[in-house]
């Protein structure tokens, strides 16, 4: 039986500069078309001209400008955002840095991340985007995918919570392998999230 919500859970969305925002808006849309108890209370990008802040308008969605190259003090403000919205899972779409074991320590909340390709192959520094792709379509894989996986301080690291396989063996291009990796990260994420909420906020038997 579905869950009865008794309260909505909040969760903040952290993106880079140049991030299309793309998964963020499949987790808005997701959550809202199942009626779940899952709020994006607010999003990060790294630049005022980032696409993902306005899409935050259009979707209403707070956005805060910080920038983990930029602010020095970049995880002391996340850190306090999320306690003054009191925030309880931080959802990774696009963000391209690292956070560091301190952070995760402080903030005390389940980090998830999602990667277009099943780690831990094709993870890393440095894989991200058409790398990725270009990466897989070199090889002589058939199988790709998405990977949502708990943040650690090391890239594409941490312990794994859901992996989706796509067949690519009728992709002619990485382009083609990306399009369909990005479909399945579309409806992967979000259901991911919720569950994981579920279990991880579970009351104690
Ligand atoms: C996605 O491919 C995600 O897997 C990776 O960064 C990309 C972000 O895309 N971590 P978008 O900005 O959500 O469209």
């Amino acid at each position: 039986m579905e869950r009865t919500p008794s309260k909505t859970w909040r969760i903040a969305v952290l993106t880079s500069g140049a991030g299309r925002g793309s998964n963020l808006q499949a987790l808005y849309e997701y959550f809202k078309k199942h009626s779940l108890p899952v709020e994006i209370a607010f999003a990060t990008a790294s630049r005022k001209d980032a696409p993902v802040v306005q899409l935050c308008e259009k979707l209403n969605i707070p956005c805060y400008i910080l920038s983990p190259k930029k602010d020095k003090d970049f995880e002391n403000q996340l850190l306090e955002l999320c306690q003054q919205e009191k925030i309880e899972l931080i959802a990774l779409a696009g963000f391209m840095n690292l956070l560091s074991s301190s952070f995760l320590e402080k903030v005390k909340i389940p980090v998830l991340n999602i990667h277009p390709a099943l780690l831990p192959k094709y993870g890393g520094k440095g894989m991200y985007g058409m790398n990725v792709h270009n990466a897989v379509f070199a090889s002589d894989d058939k199988v790709s995918g998405v990977t949502v996986h708990l943040v650690d301080p090391q890239y594409d690291n941490g312990p794994i919570i859901a992996q989706v396989k796509v067949d690519i063996s009728d992709c002619k291009s990485p382009e083609e392998i990306a399009a369909k990796v990005l479909e399945i990260e579309h409806q992967t994420y979000a259901p991911v999230i919720y569950q994981f909420l579920c279990k991880y906020y579970a009351p104690e038997k």
